[in-house]
């Protein structure tokens, strides 16, 4: 079981506990509800979707994140955890209201701030003038003097009630141990009661806390989605010319990124990114500095280098298979990363999407996102409970989610099931011997082998695009 279980607990009884509201029962709402209550504190989870909150009081977690179901039901049967639909009913007496509503894109580009702004009324209205509005969710700079506006406009006790940021740095897929041991934690706040009041909330986590006013605290949410964004493009711009000079994109990112200022974390080649935030955190903060005058010139590349790898690695694929029309492709992998079944602004899909539309006939599979993707996913393509069912009859295979379980194929079953033998691994996720080895083609993503002999090196010193293809031992 997670760690987050085994923590001694004596030493949370020593702080004081609070009665706590969650506002959202999404992945960052639920994650924090359950985790607040595991630190001891009395939780009540509010969401205005009454079916996810009956499915919640079931016992049964609407999305996939290891760990969370056990820990909401532990803290559920300890009577700490609740879940209403009744926003007056969750924020009375509460010391904490946290907001971790939805803040997804507009047609603009910008952030959304609808339900955000509904969920500050709903709880203005009764939430007690002593207690502090803590947003989570990511919003622009400025989202705090809004909550404390809507505030002050509904209640005449309104300016009373503290206003503090706290932006959720969790990543699904590890979202609970990310909630145990974060980086750190940020609290954005200029009262420095309310600034103690949640530092000694979060005490019992021991992690490094960084108190700023709230502007600041939502800028470094935004500043960290957009820098770990752009390290993502940067890999795959690498990764481009790579290819183009015969170099091999995971050997420059190891080595690149052992210099500690630079580090490997998050820094691979590949489909690109996707899911709810990098996106629209990047768009959001690209039209809040073009608004405030100060526009972004690296922000729009990083997007476009991003948009482009679809394509780029469907490229890849034709170039290995030719015309896609009637090619049955295998894809493998519909969340946007591994370790959690969120296909929102997932590659895969955009990937899957434009193979259909180029003729190809594609089976899919995911351990977990499949019912997601069904309803993004356009009707003639077949999503297979079996990732080698995916092999069948195949033209080419595709690795699109970072899956463990895929780098741990037997590529050697695959071929005997596929029809060709191209493995073209969007994520850089597999070995590319073992898939050599079992006689297919791989084709990384910037990735090569180096050629061993003396004539080989030769091609790679013409110019010219360079194929990354690895052919099979033998
Ligand atoms: N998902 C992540 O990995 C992550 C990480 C860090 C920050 N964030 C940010 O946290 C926020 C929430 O993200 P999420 O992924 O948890 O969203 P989500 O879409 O999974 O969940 C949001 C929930 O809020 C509920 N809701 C909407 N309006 C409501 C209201 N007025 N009252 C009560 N409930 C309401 C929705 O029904 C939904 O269940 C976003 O701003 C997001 O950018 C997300």
């Amino acid at each position: 079981m997670l760690d987050f279980l085994t923590l001694p607990f004596g030493r949370h009884e020593r702080h004081r506990t609070h009665r706590i509201a969650i506002v959202g029962c999404g992945y960052v709402g639920l994650v924090t509800g359950a985790s607040l209550a595991e630190l001891g504190n009395d939780v009540t989870c509010v969401d205005t979707d009454v079916r996810r909150v009956a499915t919640l009081a079931e016992g049964e977690i609407p999305f996939y994140e290891p760990g969370l179901r056990e820990l909401v039901l532990r803290n559920r049967h300890l009577g700490r955890l609740r879940f209403t639909s009744d926003t007056a009913d969750a924020v009375r007496d509460c010391t904490f209201a946290f907001i971790a509503v939805g803040t997804p894109m507009s047609a603009d580009g910008s952030c959304d701030l609808s339900a955000l702004r509904t969920a500050t009324l709903q709880v203005a209205q009764d939430i007690d003038a002593d207690a502090v509005i803590v947003n989570k969710s990511t919003a622009p700079v400025g989202t705090g003097d809004l909550i404390a506006t809507l505030v002050r406009e509904h209640r005449s006790d309104g300016g009373r009630i503290r206003i503090a940021s706290n932006p959720e740095f969790l990543r699904e897929g590890s979202a609970i141990a990310d909630f145990r041991k974060p980086d750190r934690i940020v609290i954005g706040t200029q009262d420095a009661q309310t600034a103690d009041r949640l530092r000694r909330l979060y005490a019992p986590l021991d992690a490094p806390v960084i108190v700023t006013d709230r502007r600041t605290a939502e800028m470094i949410k935004y500043a960290a989605n957009a820098f770990l964004a752009t390290k993502i493009s940067f890999a795959n711009e690498m990764a481009d010319l790579c290819e183009q000079v015969g170099a091999d994109v995971t050997g420059v990112i190891a080595g690149a990124g052992a210099d500690k200022r630079i580090g490997t974390a998050s820094f691979n080649a590949g489909l690109g990114f996707g899911g709810s935030c990098f996106p629209k955190d990047v768009c959001a903060l690209i039209e809040v500095a073009q608004r405030s005058g100060a526009p972004s010139r690296l922000l729009p590349a990083v997007l476009a280098i991003n948009r482009a790898r679809v394509e780029r690695i469907i490229e890849n694929l034709s170039a290995a298979v030719g015309d896609l029309r009637g090619k049955r492709i295998g894809v493998l992998g519909l969340a946007f990363k591994a370790n959690t079944d969120d296909v929102r602004e997932s590659p895969a899909i955009a990937l899957i999407t434009d193979l259909v539309r180029r003729g190809a006939r594609v089976a899919a599979h995911d351990p977990v996102a499949m019912a997601g993707a069904r309803r993004m996913l356009p009707q003639d393509v077949a999503l297979v409970d079996d990732c080698y069912a995916a092999a069948n009859d195949a033209d080419a295979m595709l690795v699109a989610t970072d899956w463990e379980l895929y780098r741990r194929l037997d590529w050697r079953i695959v071929k005997k099931l596929m029809r060709g033998s191209v493995i073209v691994d969007g994520r850089n996720l597999c070995d590319p011997d073992r898939i050599a080895a079992a006689g297919l083609h791989y084709i990384g993503v910037g990735r090569l082998r180096r050629p061993e002999t003396p004539e080989g090196l030769g091609k790679w010193l013409t110019p010219g695009p360079a194929r990354a293809v690895h052919a099979p031992a033998g």
